[in-house]
């Protein structure tokens, strides 16, 4: 039986994964650094970054080879609006501003879409899967260093796509039936790879940026 192509791109991206894991913003976010307003930041950049990807998802809801991941339940933006809301007040929809690498994430995923519905799937791949499950970690700390459960944290709750397990793994078997050949196999991973050094350079620019 053939390798599973999830299967492929998990081994694939470990070692990226372990790399944005460590990065110093990431540390500080763990150990406990991290004040509120910092949070609001990284909150403020998620905004933009999940108007993009989810504009651009809704747009190719007709696609063949992205239709299936257009998953309704998924969508962060109104939990985010509803984060920003209680982070920063009823105006933050006029006072925010995305950080230049945030605008340059955006920017890739956008081109990237209009012309590869693949190159699409792997930032998308990047994002959803990377927030159910290591967003929960910064869930926890949102919680234990900052007594935010409900709105302020909402990005990370995942209520609306049932069992988490179980949707991993249907996402999984989307990853599956693509039809990619090798080649465009292979320029996913590529992107994948990609879109995680788009989200460290997110990172370092927050890190210099901190409100400390
Ligand atoms: C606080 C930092 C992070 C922690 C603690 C963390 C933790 C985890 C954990 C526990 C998993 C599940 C692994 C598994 O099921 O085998 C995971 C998967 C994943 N993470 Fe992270 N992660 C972090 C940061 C990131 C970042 C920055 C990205 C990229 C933007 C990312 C993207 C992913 C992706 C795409 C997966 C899914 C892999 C797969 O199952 O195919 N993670 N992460």
């Amino acid at each position: 039986m053939p390798e599973r192509f999830s299967e492929v791109l998990r081994a694939a991206i470990r070692q990226v994964h372990e790399q944005a894991n460590g990065a110093a913003y990431i540390g500080k976010l763990l150990s406990g650094e991290l004040a509120l307003a910092d949070f609001a930041e990284l909150a403020t950049q998620h905004y933009f970054l999940y108007t993009a990807l989810e504009e651009v998802a809704d747009s190719m809801r007709h696609d063949p080879v992205v239709g299936p991941f257009v998953i309704d339940g998924l969508r962060r933006v109104p939990a985010l609006a509803e984060d920003l809301d209680f982070l920063l007040g009823p105006h933050w929809a006029t006072t925010i501003e995305p950080n230049a690498a945030t605008k340059n994430y955006c920017q890739r995923l956008r081109t990237v879409a209009r012309r590869w519905p693949g190159g699409f799937v792997a930032h998308h791949y990047t994002r959803y899967l990377g927030d159910i499950a290591g967003g929960q970690v910064i869930r926890a700390k949102l919680r234990t260093q900052h007594g935010i459960t409900g709105a302020g944290a909402k990005f990370y709750a995942f209520d609306t796509i049932g069992n988490t397990v179980l949707f991993r793994r249907h996402y999984r078997t989307l990853l599956d039936s693509t039809g990619w050949d090798e080649l465009e196999r292979a320029q996913v991973i590529a992107e994948t790879k990609y879109a995680f050094a788009l989200n460290e350079a997110v990172f370092a620019e927050l890190d210099r940026d901190l409100a400390g």
